[in-house]
């Protein structure tokens, strides 16, 4: 279900509205009643920060825009009570709404429109709408001089994208396969105008992907690969920037099998894959001037009747060999195949983006991503900056040579676990060895997918890394 943003010039009369407001509002062009306006100044004076007033033909609501230390608090602390106003809207079946932002800030609009339409999204794909209708605001109206085509249309951009990639997370293995994976891919492609090629199980034989040939062993469905491409003529970079994003359609942890509990939501181990999908649609759809491409190497993990199994040795797209000691650990196996292929096209930088580890979630929670890798401090510290606009926010984890001698194998170039300390690190450790370029490591397990509603994050898949890429390349161009 989509909704739309529309910039008007004039408010509507009997409409529901919202005015962002700072304390010191003067309210006297905006049609309020003598005692709607004193009632109005009590609540401003006794510091509330939302306030409602019934018309009976519509909403009246008011928010304050406080000041924050940070411009990004700002913002956050407006998409947070654009998600409770969102849930007013619902109980009383608004399908219309005007934000109109009175204070001279025209961030403050974008923001509270993003967490408004963000908290309005719901995967209702296989619900009887008949019996539960729980999505019926369709359309937000932004009235804000200072705002411009753009920005509307970047907002829509990424709220689209997010909501694709929600979807794409939400969707059960029952119909996302490895293959459909690579159907949506094609169709979103064309849509939004990259390029997209798929191989197929032979292709990744003849290319010799060991380890995501090795993962898909246990299952029925054939493996896929997709490669996105943007490149626009106009491009401002010589060398592409490549994202890999990790495409488990479902991980059961195969032989080393994972408990019942823990399976529950691994139907958004493609959270990753979801993540770089929406990213290539929002650049391509604002038609930024970057050249980027996309690898999503995928697969379901299981343990099927031929199942790679603990103590096998397989040798990778590069050459080089890994004893499986947890079929568990299959991020990786098919993250470092699409790491290795990436070598080819000598890229300037190569994010991947993954839930890896349950270790990055223990540390950290779902509140940020976890990141590390070999790019230079200052693609970080652009990263970790976006992640403070858009509150994806980033840690980075150290990424030492140490490390490294967790992954020694007895028998094999390397084993694919490292044990018990530093998991997170050490899967970073081990994509690295399939990489010859700067380099960065994401990982989503902790914020990809959440069982309990979060604000505007909402339930289930969040699309995490949607908002975060594209301000990246948004910031860089
Ligand atoms: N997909 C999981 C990681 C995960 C866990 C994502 C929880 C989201 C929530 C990954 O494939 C996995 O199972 N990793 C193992 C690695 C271990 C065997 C070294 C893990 O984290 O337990
Ligand atoms: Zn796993
Ligand atoms: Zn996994």
């Amino acid at each position: 279900m989509e909704i739309r943003f529309i910039k008007i010039n004039k408010l509507q009369e009997n409409k529901s509205i919202v005015f962002l407001i700072n304390k010191d509002v003067d309210l006297s062009k905006y049609n309020f009643s003598d005692t709607e306006l004193n009632y109005i100044k009590t609540k401003i004076n006794s510091d509330e920060k939302h306030i409602t007033i019934n018309q009976y033909t519509h909403f009246v609501y008011l928010q304050i825009v406080d000041k924050k230390e940070q411009d990004y608090q700002i913002n956050e602390s407006l998409r947070k009570e654009a998600y409770k106003l969102c849930k007013h809207i619902k109980e009383n079946k608004i399908d219309s709404i005007t934000i109109a932002n009175l204070t001279n800030n025209e961030q403050a609009i974008v923001s509270f429109a993003e967490g408004l339409a963000l908290s309005n999204y719901d995967f209702i794909r296989y619900k009887n709408p008949e019996k539960e209708k729980t999505i019926y605001l369709t359309e937000i109206n932004l009235f804000c001089n200072k705002l411009e085509p753009r920005q509307v249309e970047r907002l829509q951009i990424s709220t689209d994208a997010v909501y694709l990639s929600r979807d794409l997370i939400n969707e059960p293995v029952s119909f996302l396969t490895s293959e459909q994976l690579a159907t949506e891919i094609q169709k979103i492609g064309k849509d939004a105008g990259f390029n997209v090629e798929v191989f197929n199980k032979k292709k990744i034989e003849t290319l010799r992907m060991g380890g995501l040939l090795a993962v898909n062993k246990g299952s029925v469905d054939p493996p896929t690969f997709s490669i996105l491409e943007w490149k626009p003529e106009y491009a401002k970079n010589r060398k592409p920037i490549i994202l890999v994003g990790k495409g488990i359609v479902y991980d059961t942890g195969g032989l080393s099998l994972k408990p019942t509990k823990s399976m529950d939501t691994m139907k958004s181990d493609m959270s990753g894959a979801a993540a770089v999908i929406g990213t290539l649609y929002a650049i391509s759809k604002a038609k930024l001037p970057v050249h980027v491409i996309g690898l999503i190497p995928s697969t379901d993990n299981r343990p099927n009747g031929n199942a790679y199994t603990p103590g096998d040795v397989i040798t990778m797209h590069n050459g080089l060999t890994v004893e499986v000691l947890n079929t568990d650990a299959e991020g990786r196996m098919i993250l470092a195949d699409a790491l290795s292929y990436a070598k080819q096209y000598k890229p300037e930088l190569v994010v991947d983006i993954a839930t890896l580890t349950g270790a990055a979630a223990v540390a950290i929670g779902g509140y940020g991503i976890v990141a590390m890798g070999t790019a230079d401090e200052k693609i970080f510290d652009t990263l970790k900056q976006s992640g403070n606009n858009v509150y994806e926010r980033i840690v980075e984890f150290p990424f030492w040579d140490e490390y490294d001698e967790l992954l020694k194998s007895d028998i094999a170039d390397i084993k694919n676990i490292g044990g018990r300390d530093a998991g997170a690190i050490t899967a970073g450790k081990f994509l690295e060895h399939f990489t010859d370029y700067p380099y960065v490591h994401l990982d989503i397990a902790g914020p990809a997918f959440i069982q309990k509603e979060d604000s505007y994050r909402g339930k289930g898949g969040t699309g995490v890394g949607v908002r975060l890429l594209f301000d990246y390349f948004k910031s860089i161009v």
